[in-house]
């Protein structure tokens, strides 16, 4: 969800109302996959890069997104969305987990879609946790090393119960990965736009399923043998 900086500075506004305006197009990119029947959508929405940032950015992003939590809730549950949360949560101040925590138990019997929040994430933190995991796991006679394979490392990532990505969207322009999950997005279709995250719309996302439609995904096959 890149491009709320740029959005506010482009009107002359702190880069806290691009924020702001980044959590309406949350609202709209959420409840528009939910009504296309999306059943996974996951937002990138804080980097384990994102700690560097100004503590007042910071401070800002972690009340919108306690403030966010409180007054979505009601949305999640309308629309039988289940909330799901992926990254280094344990770092998030006592607040944002606290309410996170709160609002993944109150929805977690929903079954329309899985939003997925990345919160404190980095794709190679993850992984570094993974391997980290399945090691102890060897060392414990509970994997044999000859048997790691992909399923096991799957098993061990932050998105173990997601299916791997399908489509994958930047905006504002930027065309790079920015540690997002680098193992998932393997054979991912990427998608990017030049519109500002806080000017991203329900025709955006539509635009861009659109655009996933008409490729055609080989997986490392030819042609032919796909058709
Ligand atoms: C990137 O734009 C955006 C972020 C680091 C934060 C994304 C957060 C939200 C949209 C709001 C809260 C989220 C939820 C899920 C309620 P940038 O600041 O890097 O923009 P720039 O590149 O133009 O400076």
């Amino acid at each position: 969800m890149d491009g709320n900086g740029r959005w506010a500075k482009q009107k002359g506004l702190i880069r806290a109302i691009g924020h702001e305006n980044g959590t309406k197009s949350v609202r709209e990119t959420v409840e528009a996959a939910t009504e296309l029947g999306i059943k996974n959508l996951t937002l990138y929405a804080f980097s384990t890069e994102n700690w560097n940032r100004p503590k007042l950015e910071v401070d800002t992003l972690m009340k919108l997104l306690v403030s966010s939590l409180k007054k979505e809730i009601k949305t999640l549950q309308d629309n039988n969305i289940k909330l799901n949360a992926i990254g280094d949560l344990q770092s998030l101040p006592k607040k944002v987990y606290k309410e996170l925590i709160e609002v993944i138990g109150k929805t977690e019997t929903n079954t329309q879609m899985t939003l997925t929040l990345a919160l404190s994430y980095g794709s190679r933190a993850e992984m570094v946790n993974a391997i980290k995991e399945i090691s102890v796991k060897v060392k414990n006679n509970i994997i044999s090393a000859e048997n790691i394979d992909e399923s096991i490392i799957n098993e061990h990532l932050y998105t173990q119960n997601l299916p791997d990505v399908d489509l994958l969207i930047r905006t504002s322009g930027e065309q790079r990965i920015s540690n997002f999950l680098l193992w998932q997005i393997a054979y991912a279709e990427l998608y990017f736009t030049n519109s500002l995250w806080p000017d991203f719309t329900k025709q955006h996302l539509c635009d861009a399923i659109i655009e996933y439609q008409k490729r055609e995904r080989r997986f490392g096959k030819t042609s032919e043998q796909i058709s």
